[in-house]
Parts: C-alpha cells; sequence; structure tokens
C-alpha cells in the first residue's frame, strides 16, 4: 500500500521537482511541502498562488544605481507581453509558432527532453510551445499577470512540461548548472545591468549547454525610435505606420505591442560586438548570430542553429551591424546571439 501510495505521488509530481531550487534570498537550498517553499539555511517562505509558485526576490544594488526592476515590473503587470489572441489554443500556437522560422527551427533542433529555462517569458507562448514535445520547459518571470496568462494557457491546454516561476533574474531561483538552455529573449535591455543579468542568467546554463538571447540593436532600433518620436509629436495620431498594429491580431496583444515599443519606461541598445564581450568574460563561446556577421550570408529556413558560424573580423562586423540601420527594422530591431558554455 505505502509501495503504492509512494508510486502515485511520484507521477503527480511536477516535472520541475527533478531540478534543485535556490533559495533568491541567500541561495541556500529550499524544500518544498504542499503549496510552500522555506529556505533551510534563513527560513524565508515563499508561497505558491493560482499554481504559480512565488519565488521572486528583489535585486539589492550598491548605492550608486538607480533599479528599474519596480517600473519594469508594474509597466509589464499593466500591459502584459506579447498577450494572446482571443481563440488561442495549443493548436493554433503551434500553428503559428512554425510559420515562424526562427521558433520552428527551435522546434525542430532542440531535442526531447532538453531542460529549458526561458528567463522573462512573458505570457509564456515560447516556453508553452517548447514544452510540447517532450521537453522540461520552465518559464519564469517577475510579472504575475504575464505569468497567469502562461499558467492560464498551460493548464488548459495540459501541457504538462511548462511550468511558471515568478522569479527576478537577477535572483534565480535554481541552483546553477542545471539547464541545457538558457532564453532570454527581449528581456535583457529592460534591466538596469544587462551585463549583469547576462551574467546571473549565464550561471544556470550546464556545461557545454547553450545561452541565446534576443537584444535591441543600437542602430537596429532606429526605425523604431524614428517612429516613437513622430507618435510622441502627434500624440499618436499615427500609430498605423507600426506594420504590427495593422495585423489581424487581437486588440490585447496591439496595445501590448504598442506600449513595449513605444511607451517602455526603460531599454537600452546594444551591439553583438559588446555580447562578444559578454561571452569572453563569462566562458561562452560564440554559436550564431541573426543577423549573420559575414555580408550577404543569410539566415536560411534550413539552419543549423547550434552548429558554429563564422564570425567575421571586427571591421566587417562593424559595417554589418551598422547596416542594420535598414536591413534590421522588423520586430523592433531586435538580433539574437547564441553561444555554448565552453568554461
Ligand atoms: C518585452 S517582454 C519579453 C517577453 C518574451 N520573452 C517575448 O519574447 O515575448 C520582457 C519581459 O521581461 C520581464 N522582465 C524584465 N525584467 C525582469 C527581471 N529582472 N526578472 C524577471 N523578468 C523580467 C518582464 O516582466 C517582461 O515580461
Ligand atoms: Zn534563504
Amino acid at each position: 500500500m505505502a509501495v503504492q501510495q509512494m508510486k502515485a505521488e511520484k507521477s503527480l509530481s511536477p516535472v520541475w521537482e527533478s531540478l534543485i531550487l535556490s533559495c533568491p534570498k541567500c541561495k541556500g537550498s529550499v524544500e518544498h511541502h504542499q503549496n510552500q517553499f522555506t529556505c533551510l539555511s534563513c527560513r524565508q517562505t515563499y508561497p505558491t498562488v493560482d499554481g504559480i509558485p512565488q519565488l521572486f526576490w528583489k535585486t539589492e544594488w550598491g548605492s550608486a544605481k538607480q533599479d528599474v526592476t519596480d517600473s519594469m515590473k508594474q509597466f509589464y503587470e499593466q500591459y502584459p507581453f506579447p498577450n494572446y489572441d482571443d481563440f488561442d489554443s495549443a493548436g493554433t500556437l503551434v500553428e503559428k509558432a512554425r510559420k515562424r522560422v526562427f521558433a520552428k527551427l527551435l522546434d525542430d533542433q532542440i531535442p526531447f527532453g532538453t531542460r529549458i529555462i526561458e528567463c522573462g517569458c512573458g505570457t509564456g507562448q515560447l516556453t508553452n510551445f517548447l514544452s510540447i514535445a517532450g521537453r522540461t520547459a520552465i518559464g519564469a518571470d517577475m510579472c504575475m499577470n504575464s505569468l497567469r496568462m502562461a499558467q492560464g494557457f498551460k493548464e488548459r491546454n495540459g501541457l504538462k512540461r511548462a511550468h511558471f516561476f515568478q522569479m527576478n533574474l537577477f535572483r534565480p531561483c535554481f541552483q546553477p548548472g542545471q539547464f541545457d538552455l538558457v532564453i532570454s529573449n527581449g528581456v535583457l535591455h529592460h534591466t538596469a545591468d544587462p551585463f549583469l543579468a547576462f551574467k546571473t542568467i549565464s550561471t544556470l546554463v550546464k556545461p557545454r549547454g547553450y545561452i541565446l538571447i534576443g537584444l535591441y540593436h543600437k542602430y537596429g532600433r532606429l526605425t523604431t525610435d524614428i517612429r516613437r518620436g513622430i507618435f510622441r509629436l502627434t500624440r499618436d495620431r499615427y500609430k498605423n505606420m507600426d506594420r504590427h498594429l495593422n495585423e489581424n491580431i487581437s486588440e490585447a496583444r496591439k496595445r501590448s505591442w504598442f506600449m513595449d515599443q513605444y511607451k517602455n519606461p526603460h531599454e537600452s541598445k546594444h551591439t553583438i560586438g559588446e555580447v562578444l564581450g559578454w561571452f569572453k568574460e563569462t566562458g561562452f563561446t560564440f554559436v550564431k548570430s541573426i543577423p549573420k556577421t559575414v555580408p550577404f550570408e543569410s539566415f536560411s529556413a534550413s539552419e543549423k542553429l547550434f552548429a558554429q558560424d563564422e564570425l567575421a573580423g571586427w571591421l566587417t562586423r562593424s559595417i554589418v551591424e551598422l547596416g542594420m540601420a535598414v536591413t534590421a527594422c522588423k520586430d523592433g530591431g531586435l538580433f539574437i546571439v547564441i553561444a555554448q558554455k565552453t568554461s
């Protein structure tokens, strides 16, 4: 009987329980009992609310730095991003994601059984999508409204391998080195210290594992900056200049996009060259960037995402990056870089 009960309990326990949690306040070990988490070192407790463990701890910056976590949190609580369409289901999620070349390639090339964490998962589309093919996907964000949407979608669609946590990416609630892939797309540039944010989430990657980050590009963001200026001068009268706002998506998604792109309280801009410096300091090796750094080499629909690309020299790379002022106006001027933890 006891054995039977144990078996039943085991099969009921969520997939994330094979991961080792860490107290976001003091990095001590965390015990999980029913819906509560307790740190065995500092005895801090953390509740589970609406099925979401709230392992959030604020960032304590040194005196000089101005934190933006609170203002960003308030902003995304009000405008969860990217939000859902009215009739979204697991089927439409897969259909839409697989129409996007990059998401399709991720789905095709990340193996079954992989452990992924998405830091700053927003409303959880990518986490939910990637969990479908037998991967364990953790979505972590500080914004509860976004996480509730992510969790609601997961529950309605029975996505058992997706799990959502309220977490501050500067204070991870997982012990280091447990994930094959760490993803953070469109997030680090909304923090007070993007390099420190990168350094912190990079500790979650296993040796030989990968990190994928998406950041606003210094020059690629130019078109958005110009539009923002026009909207400001015309009191948002010409909003339709942004092609996303003319698409067949829900009003909620349009509002989230508009606010995220044009009314965001904090964003910074970066270059591939800068991120290469981050990799050097943290023991990562460059694998791939979108756009590619070699001129006229384009990203193809059969791209091998985790195969190492040639990295152009400084001058060529700088020319390609400057060119992003005209080539990267889609999707808000983001660039993506993938790297492997090699030391
Ligand atoms: C622009 S949204 C991107 C969402 C998603 N990654 C995507 O590509 O659609 C930025 C997200 O980062 C989250 N975020 C910003 N700073 C964070 C922090 N310090 N810890 C955790 N999440 C954070 C916000 O709550 C927000 O959901
Ligand atoms: Zn603790």
